[in-house]
């Protein structure tokens, strides 16, 4: 036997099942964008690798280690988007959309590749559904945009989320809170990694995203971005804070939270699903990328939701019921039963053929391993009676159908079939 060919590490297929858990979430994120005035981009998968270097930054884990990264023909270096708020801005800045509007509402659904270790609810071609507001200043923008994070994850029914909340300050804050962290880390630095060793001396900031477990512990001490918000920070951070409460978010402050990312400036936050430590969405404000990217200086702020994580914490939703399967008896039923099918899809009806049936009770038989709900047999006797045999295999009854009425018939009884799954 030739050898099976299988998937790469970290990447799988979402087979149909699982696929209706994803277009209930998508559904429901698009049905909220729109009410929310975002419009859909579609972006490339890949771009120049400096894009991302000059976004996510350098120095942090995603460009380091997990970005898949490669020279086309002309020798340009490119790799694979490893998230999508860089090609957003890129494009916000490339098509000028900041003439057309005071503030720019976009988004987009879309895979994102990361060379992580592979672990459960960590993939390395995993799904994100985004937004990215372009051209809001107020803090009440910040408010509105965690309240659409939330929206969804109450419109797809999904246990309580808590949104963990924080302020990292702007280029001052930062500059006058990395001076503090310097010294802190300094003084403990043989306690420390090699990888946060080499931080320290490319981007400080950076250390405070280490997974190690002994650099955990270390950076209990360490201090707090909140202690080092200047005052415009602060006050913007307040009114966030207000307007969450107001809004009945339910939120707490974690003044431990950075993000990964080295674009954020002010608010940062995520939302977590009880005892598990994995984001389920993280975002927040970046008011100096579409600056640094060559556009104009332009406040902005986004989140992106992990759809591999948010479809497995998941229930299974009802399945839909099977369409129809029509089982010709012969090949003269094959050939005069060709138009039939062909107007009763025309008509609305959702079916499928079996073309290769040998024997009716084989046919049948693999009928009801499928769930199938309901079986239209056509063979000499319904070709002469102009009716076909309409078999309904849950409650194993049979009855003959007139070819004119079959497919009003077949609409009112899966309907019927759809029903008692959902109820079930
Ligand atoms: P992020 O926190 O890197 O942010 O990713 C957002 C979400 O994507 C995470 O909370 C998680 O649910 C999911 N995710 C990330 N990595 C993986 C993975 N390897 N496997 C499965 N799911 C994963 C961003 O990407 C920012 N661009 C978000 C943003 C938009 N900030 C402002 N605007």
């Amino acid at each position: 036997m030739n050898e099976e060919v299988r998937a790469i590490r970290g990447v799988r297929d979402i087979l149909p099942e699982e696929s209706l858990k994803w277009r209930i979430v998508e559904d429901a994120a698009r049905e909220l964008f729109v009410r929310y005035g975002f419009g859909e981009i579609r972006l490339p998968l890949m771009e120049e690798l400096s894009l991302f270097r000059r976004s996510v930054g350098n120095f942090t884990d995603i460009v380091q280690k997990e970005m898949y990264v490669f020279q086309d023909k002309k020798g340009r270096t490119l790799s694979l988007r490893p998230e999508a708020t860089a090609s957003v801005v890129r494009a916000f800045i490339e098509h000028r959309l900041f003439l057309t509007r005071k503030v720019t509402r976009l988004y987009y659904v879309g895979p994102m590749f990361r060379y992580d270790r592979p672990q459960k609810g960590r993939y390395r071609q995993f799904y994100q559904i985004g937004v990215e507001l372009f051209g809001g200043k107020s803090p009440r923008y910040d408010a509105e945009i965690i309240m659409l994070a939330y929206e969804i994850f109450s419109a797809i029914g999904m246990p309580p989320v808590q949104v963990a909340l924080n302020s990292v300050g702007c280029s001052l804050c930062k500059t006058s809170f990395a001076v503090e962290l310097k010294s802190f880390l300094h003084s403990r630095r043989t306690n420390f990694c090699p990888d946060c060793l080499q931080r320290m001396n490319q981007n400080i900031l950076r250390v405070l995203d280490c997974k190690v477990p002994s650099c955990r512990q270390e950076l209990r001490d360490a201090p707090l971005f909140s202690a080092f918000l200047c005052d415009s920070c602060a006050s913007h951070h307040a009114e966030v804070v207000k307007q969450l409460s107001k809004l009945n978010i339910p939120f707490y402050e974690d003044s431990s939270l950075v993000r990964g990312l080295d674009y954020y400036t002010k608010t940062v936050f995520e939302f977590l699903a009880q005892d598990d430590p994995n984001a389920l969405c993280g975002g927040g404000r970046y008011d100096n990328l579409v600056a640094n990217l060559g556009g104009p200086e332009t406040s902005a702020i986004g989140f992106a939701i992990g759809m591999d994580r948010v479809c497995a914490a998941l229930p299974d939703p009802s399945l839909e019921p099977s369409p129809v399967r029509i089982i010709f008896l012969g090949e003269n039923a094959c050939n005069a039963g060709c138009d039939l099918v062909v107007r009763l899809r025309k008509e609305g009806v959702n079916l499928v053929v079996d073309y290769d049936a040998e024997s009716l009770k084989n046919s049948l038989k693999s009928a009801s391993r499928e769930s199938v709900g309901l079986v239209v047999i056509i063979g000499e006797n319904e070709l002469s009676s102009q009716s076909a045999t309409v078999r309904n295999m849950t409650a194993g009854t049979q009855e003959q159908v007139a070819f004119t009425v079959l497919s009003h018939y077949l609409k009112e009884h899966l309907a019927c079939i759809g029903r008692t799954h959902a109820e079930n």
